[in-house]
């Protein structure tokens, strides 16, 4: 059974696999074009989090391929009211694939270990392949060649951060990233990168100034995310070098794009005079997060028939 937990998951050729079945329902979807590829198929979602796009791209995108969802709530007692091992094998009877959105990584690790259909991290505190997926997919729309392309994250080495990176180094994409001091990827991290993607162009430094360099996207994401609000106030004073503005986008190419994963700051790691800019394609990524989740689920019930 095949699972989408982090892009360690999956190897180049099937990224690339993801991104031709994202790219033939994309462009059908743009003709009006609603292939109905999953009639009857079941898709259940677990949130602890709070979202918009990750949970209204997956629902509506299961919607346009004859397909149905259904979200669970506090009702279900995930994680309550029986062992999740218990939890998740009666689940797997009755749905083709879980998207869940957890607090806590191990919990998504466990419910895969025990599924007994596919299930989708649709976040954690450690990764976010479907952005990431979705994100590379954007780029390579507005790149000549992915290969020739350099991806800069401004900003906290955080769960969407590693999963840009892991995808950076599959597609053979330079990434560089400029953290302070202390939000830095974890060399447990790096050498994990490192072990999958011993070819990749790697730039790691503190000054976002030197990161923008030859850049073809700038990204950042909020400085505290989802769980860290206590760390808040801490975490605007430690990044106060790292906002994405008119100054550091100025050291960057002309026509370097603008990217963020969404929800944003305004004002803090991004001003809106960058956000609102020609260059910024923020939207645009986010629309691609429905099209490149149906390229995966397309990609993953696909591996089940077979
Ligand atoms: N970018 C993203 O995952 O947004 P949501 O938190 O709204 O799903
Ligand atoms: N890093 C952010 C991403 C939100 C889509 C968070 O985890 O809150």
């Amino acid at each position: 059974m095949r699972h989408l937990i982090t892009l360690d998951d999956v190897s180049r050729e099937e990224i690339h696999r993801i991104f031709a079945l994202t790219e033939d329902i994309k462009t059908k979807f743009l003709a009006g074009v609603r292939e109905p590829l999953f009639p009857g198929r079941v898709m259940a979602m677990l949130f602890e989090k709070q979202s918009l796009r990750t949970r209204v791209s997956f629902q509506a995108g299961m919607a346009h391929m004859g397909g149905t969802s259904m979200m669970l709530g506090d009702d279900v007692g995930f994680g309550k009211r029986e062992r999740i091992d218990d939890f998740t094998k009666v689940l797997c009877q009755f749905v083709d694939v879980i998207v869940m959105r957890c607090k806590q990584h191990e919990t998504v690790e466990q419910v895969a270990q025990h599924a007994t259909c596919s299930v989708i991290n649709g976040l954690t505190d450690v990764a976010h392949p479907c952005q990431a997926l979705a994100d590379l997919y954007t780029i390579e729309e507005h790149v000549h060649s992915l290969e020739d392309a350099k991806l800069t994250w401004v900003g906290d080495a955080n769960n969407v951060a590693r999963s840009l990176a892991v995808a950076c180094g599959k597609l053979g994409v330079h990434f560089a990233i400029a953290s302070p001091q202390g939000y830095e990827f974890s060399p447990a991290f790096l050498e994990s990168l490192r072990a999958q993607c011993p070819d990749m162009q790697l730039t790691i430094t503190a000054d976002p100034h030197e990161a923008v360099t030859d850049a073809s996207a700038v990204y950042t994401d909020v400085w505290a995310s989802m769980g860290q609000e206590k760390e808040q106030a801490q975490r605007k004073k430690d990044f106060a070098d790292y906002q994405v503005n008119e100054k550091l986008m100025a050291s960057a190419p002309q026509g370097a794009l603008f990217m963020h994963c969404l929800p944003a700051r305004r004002g803090e790691e991004v001003t809106d005079a960058v956000l609102d800019s020609p260059n910024s394609i923020v939207v645009e990524q986010a629309g691609n997060r429905m099209h490149a989740q149906k390229g995966i689920l397309a990609w993953l019930l696909g591996t089940q028939r077979s």
